[in-house]
């Protein structure tokens, strides 16, 4: 051990450190993050293509590359295909490597890549709560033990009728709002337990909570009220001579 390192592991800084429980991330093994198996549910004989409309859009963001960089369309046409199939399946990126006239291992290298393609089947709803240092000094623990409480699920499962699926993320880019937990494309903000069991009941019975913060505040405003810009803005002329 180097000399910097045992000064720094004899600080007691370390020390205390040590003696704390860290919550830690879902474990994912390596067979499961990368390596493909067949299975009844994902594989090459599945038929996946797009529907009419979704080849509109496919062919509009293609139009947008030059000829000869199709497969930057690569990621747009994923996500649009995971819009459509609920998940990236082994035939979804087969057949966007397909139409964009690419090796299927570029598309694979792209969807194993970011983790924002599932490569397995997902509930009707993902939740993704989001588990990094502002929202989890907000509270984020208490929105996982919620979530799992109510669902009867642990992160990385789904519910057995198929409506939920339970992620934990990185920082989801909300922090000013945390703690935050995006449920598909929307982000519900400002969470509180009681503010999560009555968006999931709302999901649960089919409706559509409204995204956003779910305390009083506007937006991101200050939580505890506005601190400038609190005023009618100027109007045109203000403060200029009335002779110019
Ligand atoms: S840390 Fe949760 S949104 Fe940034």
């Amino acid at each position: 051990m180097n000399f910097a390192l045992r000064a720094f592991r004899s600080n007691s800084i370390w020390n205390r450190s040590m003696s704390r429980g860290f919550s830690t991330s879902s474990m994912k093994f390596s067979d499961h993050v990368f390596t493909h198996r067949n299975s009844d549910i994902n594989n090459p004989n599945i038929k996946f293509s797009f529907t009419p409309e979704n080849l509109k859009v496919a062919k509009e963001i293609i139009a947008k590359y030059p000829e000869n960089y199709k497969k930057a369309a690569t990621i747009p046409l994923l996500h649009l295909a995971q819009k459509q199939n609920g998940w990236t399946s082994l035939s979804v990126m087969n057949y966007v490597a397909n139409i964009l006239e690419i090796p299927a291992m570029r598309v694979y290298e792209v969807a194993t890549f970011y983790t924002m393609f599932n490569r397995d089947p997902v509930g009707k709803y993902f939740l993704q709560v989001c588990g990094t240092t502002p929202c989890q000094l907000c509270g984020s623990d208490k929105i996982f033990e919620t979530v799992e409480k109510h669902l009867g699920i642990k992160v990385g499962e789904t519910t057995s009728d198929k409506l939920f699926t339970l992620v934990e993320v990185e920082c989801a880019g909300a922090c000013v709002n945390a703690p935050v937990m995006a449920v598909n494309d929307d982000y519900f903000e400002d969470l509180t337990p009681e503010s999560t069991i009555k968006i999931l009941d709302e999901l649960k019975d089919g409706k559509s909570p409204k995204p956003g913060p779910q305390g009083s505040r506007n937006t991101c405003e200050p939580a505890s009220g506005l601190t400038s810009l609190n005023s009618e803005p100027y109007g045109p002329g203000f403060m200029v001579r009335s002779d110019l």
